[in-house]
């Protein structure tokens, strides 16, 4: 079968805040670059994200990308790369600058400067009073971001492929990547863009999950295609449950509710974060918060019929603040909650919300895997930024706002990477002659099936399987259970069955091709969290309650092809300050 082919100096997947700010960098220095997204570039993943983006401007509190650094390891739970790490505290008042002076409408201070607003786990010299670090536009900064890069790219040429899903990587003999296979939704056409860089920005997993703030885009694509590829995933057990998402529904209220003053209730009315986390309460870390959530209503303290769920109260605030600041989050209680948080609390609980694990990549955004001696040889040709990639700036936990400030941090360097590594030569190399033949034996597979597996069944198996087996908490016998239910989940996988095989629009295939990617998240997932013996962040297990320095401060790896895992280690040297050795995380 022929297939066409269309040349690319980079071919971009992904068209969040990580892809576009990389595509800027490209576009403007001159390089012919296609992005390609499932959909319109302003409707991406980037575009709920709503509190804030880290940076230590100092605006209303003082503040030092020192302390942002610190409590950005803290935050952690010390699994983090501190050269990593500094790298994005340090480039932080930067990169806001730049997103101001591209147009970017931060709210302002009567000063005229950005307006910040308090996160959970920010801190003024090394944990002593609660900092003032999110900049802010309302609660719509993603949104803000989203449209403001959209708009800068247009400018400078980058070219959209919208409607378009990644689907393999095409690598050579050396293990080169040279391109991608891509599925064009609107004909089903099949199509071949080579690159001489392809950087994956294809954003979260968390549709892994029953309960998500995630949209229904967020499939884990990029972590399907670099696994599928041979290269492995990294931190895969490290998920973080928002403490707000909307009871029954999923959406997410942003953090800056409780930054704005709001905080947690349970059904006696009372303010229980004060007991688990005396000094920072509501704003300790999401982690801290979730898990105290769920302790409240395990011991039959949760609010309505069932106990389940608890309540996020911020009425006292007025109507001024909640229209001017959190207006997104009324609006989305109104819709979802049929609550108006003027006067009522918002049924709130823990939601999957962020994958902090994923493809492995250094702070350049190349891609690194263990080749011969090395546990992190570059990949040539390929890089992943955003929250595909696993950095590993947020270790076994992020703080919220940093991962806006991460999507343009490393958009914005791997875009460098890339212009610098591809002024060294400037020609494409030849495909291989099987360049598509992955892609074309999954597709002949799936049209040819039949007796196959349900697509939506197995998608919904899949969800309800990671929600009981793989939560806010851990627990030996269920974890070890997850992992049985998911292999025999993934079996099925291998055999699904459309019905309808045209081309045109055919979202039936469209979703069968996800699902393969949400099932390598979710196997990576199921087996890295068993095997991972300790408590550390986002992770928590019933049976290894403590944090284990000694056995278990190392990243994992997990290879698809045989499922199985190894370990390397993590980088506690940054690049010019002082290390920070692992202590005790209290907030
Ligand atoms: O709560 C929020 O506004 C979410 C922000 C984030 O995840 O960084």
């Amino acid at each position: 079968m022929k297939i066409k082919q269309r040349k690319f100096d980079v071919v971009i997947v992904g068209a969040g805040g990580a892809g576009m700010r990389a595509a800027l960098q490209l576009s403007e220095a001159g390089f012919k670059v296609a992005v390609l997204s499932k959909v319109f570039p302003t409707r991406s993943h980037t575009v709920a994200a709503q509190g804030g983006i880290a940076a230590a401007l100092g605006n209303i509190t003082e503040d030092d990308w020192r302390w942002h650094m610190y409590d950005t390891i803290k935050g952690s739970d010390y699994l983090g790369d501190q050269d990593a790490i500094e790298f994005m505290c340090r480039h932080a008042a930067e990169v806001v600058y730049e997103l101001e002076h591209f147009g970017m409408p931060f709210d302002r201070l009567a000063n005229g400067k950005i307006y910040q607003r308090p996160f959970g786990g920010q801190s003024l010299h090394y944990g002593e009073e609660q900092a003032s670090r999110s900049c802010a536009v309302a609660d719509r900064t993603g949104h803000a971001m989203l449209h403001t890069l959209y708009q800068r790219n247009v400018s400078t040429n980058t070219q959209f492929f919208v409607e378009w899903l990644g689907l393999d990587l095409i690598r050579d003999e050396e293990g080169e990547v040279l391109g991608i296979t891509a599925l064009e939704m609107e004909t089903g056409e099949i199509m071949i863009l080579q690159a001489r860089a392809t950087l994956l920005a294809t954003g979260g997993a968390c549709r892994i999950f029953e309960a998500s703030t995630n949209a229904l885009i967020n499939t884990g694509d990029g972590l399907g295609m670099v696994a599928r590829a041979g290269i492995p995933l990294e931190d895969m057990e490290f998920w973080q449950f928002h403490p707000t998402g909307v009871y029954g529904a999923g959406m997410l209220i942003s953090e800056a509710v409780r930054g704005e003053g709001g905080y947690l209730i349970n059904a006696q009315g009372e303010r229980f974060m004060e007991r688990y986390a005396p000094h920072a309460k509501d704003l300790a870390s999401r982690d801290v918060v979730s898990r105290a959530m769920v302790i409240e209503m395990m011991e039959g303290k949760g609010c309505g019929p069932d106990a389940d769920h608890l309540l996020l109260k911020l009425d006292h605030l007025g109507a001024e603040t909640i229209q001017s600041k959190l207006p997104g989050i009324r609006e989305i209680a109104m819709r979802f909650a049929h609550i108006d948080p003027i006067d009522a609390p918002i049924p709130v609980v823990p939601t999957a919300h962020y994958m902090m694990g994923g493809i492995p990549a250094n702070y350049h955004g190349q891609v690194v895997a263990p080749y011969k001696t090395s546990p992190e040889e570059v990949v040539q040709g390929l890089y992943a930024v955003g929250e595909c990639a696993c950095v590993s700036v947020h270790g076994a936990n992020r703080l919220g706002t940093n991962s806006l400030l991460d999507i343009v941090v490393f958009g914005r360097a791997a875009g460098n990477q890339i212009i610098k590594d591809l002024s060294k030569n400037n020609h494409h190399k030849p495909l291989p002659q099987d360049a598509a033949e992955q892609t074309l034996t999954r597709l002949a597979r799936l049209d040819s099936q039949k007796d196959g597996a349900n697509v939506a069944e197995t998608s919904a198996d899949l969800r309800k399987t990671m929600q009981t087996h793989c939560g806010v908490f851990r627990f030996p016998s269920v974890l070890k259970e997850g992992v049985e239910k998911i292999n025999a989940i993934a079996e099925r996988t291998k055999y699904t069955e459309i019905q309808d095989k045209s081309r045109v629009f055919n979202t039936a295939r469209v979703e069968a091709l996800e699902l393969d990617n949400l099932m390598e998240v979710a196997v990576a997932t199921m087996i890295a969290a068993e095997a991972r013996h300790e408590s550390r962040g986002a992770h928590a297990r019933e049976d290894f309650p403590e944090r284990d320095d000694q056995k278990w401060l190392k990243h994992s790896l997990f290879f698809s092809k045989d499922k199985h895992l190894d370990y390397k280690p993590v980088r506690l040297k940054p690049l010019t300050v002082e290390s920070f050795p692992p202590k005790p995380r209290t907030y």
